[in-house]
């Protein structure tokens, strides 16, 4: 893997090590951070009572065993359930032996203490979820949160340890206008006319192509970097896919197998 090793690559863990434990548990990011994660990704919602936690549907119901959407229960209702037993069994070659808290239902607040107390610089790449709906609550609740940790503001000269992607511009628009200093990154699944020419909505820095445009588009990448932008590509698993962004130049990969594309990258 020649072009795989020319180029230092950011390795973020998607929703954790999430290939081997369940997605958003504490117990994936402590895999991710054990298997050497540069970066931990997770996406946010609030809950109906206003707390943030690491949950990627709308609803609870395939990543846990209950029912319901997330914007309607309160953090005490989603402590109660199981984020861990529906993965048991799936993808991971492991017996599983969770205990208790590390397949309850992650707070950003738990994450960021994790992530806080690992012993080494561990940077989050946090996703704002519908944003649109809460009308600026989640990012206003994020940046506070972040603040308590001292995460709004990077220290003089160094690189942010966190970054905020979304899907939706506005949201980007809202955390660049709060928080200047916290790079933006603006998710595309397609790209859209408005963003052939390389150019990305106001407020985002950083471009975040899925693989699919990655594989179908690779002369956008350099049309990205052209533009300015670092290129953060999602979700990559295979080892094909690993190469091709490798070659490209992209930033970062983001991917539910840390472990194995670190391997890959010869970093293990
Ligand atoms: O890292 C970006 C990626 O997570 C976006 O897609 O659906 O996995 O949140 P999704
Ligand atoms: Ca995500």
């Amino acid at each position: 893997m020649t072009h795989a090793r020319q180029h230092n690559i950011q390795v973020v863990a998607h929703r954790g090590a999430s290939e081997d434990a369940p997605e958003h548990t504490l117990a994936a990011y402590q895999r991710a951070i054990e298997d050497g994660a540069d970066a931990l990704e997770c996406d946010v919602r609030l809950t109906a009572d206003g707390h943030l936690v690491c949950v990627h549907d709308r609803r609870v119901n395939r990543t846990s065993d209950g029912r319901g959407a997330v914007s309607a229960l309160e953090l005490s209702d989603l402590s109660a359930l199981d984020f861990g037993s529906w993965k048991d069994g799936k993808d991971s070659q492991e017996a599983p032996d969770w205990d208790r808290e590390s397949t309850s239902v992650l707070t950003l607040e738990r994450l960021l203490e994790l992530v806080s107390d690992s012993g080494r610089r561990v940077e989050l790449a946090i996703e704002t979820k519908h944003p649109t709906r809460w009308a600026g609550q989640v990012e206003a609740k994020l940046l506070e949160t972040l603040g308590r940790f001292g995460l709004d503001t990077p220290p003089p000269g160094e690189p942010s340890a966190v970054r905020i992607m979304s899907f939706s511009a506005r949201s980007l628009h809202r955390v660049a206008a709060a928080a200047p200093d916290i790079p933006t990154v603006y998710l595309m699944q397609f790209v859209t006319p408005r963003l052939r020419d390389g150019r990305l909505p106001a407020g985002a820095r950083i471009a975040g192509p899925g693989m699919r445009i990655v594989r179908n588009h690779p002369g956008y990448i350099a049309r990205l970097h052209r533009a300015g932008h670092r290129v953060h590509v999602w979700t990559v698993n295979e080892p094909e896919d690993v190469e091709l962004c490798a070659r490209l130049g992209v930033e970062a990969i983001i991917t539910n197998r840390p472990k194995q594309v670190l391997s890959q990258l010869g970093r293990d």
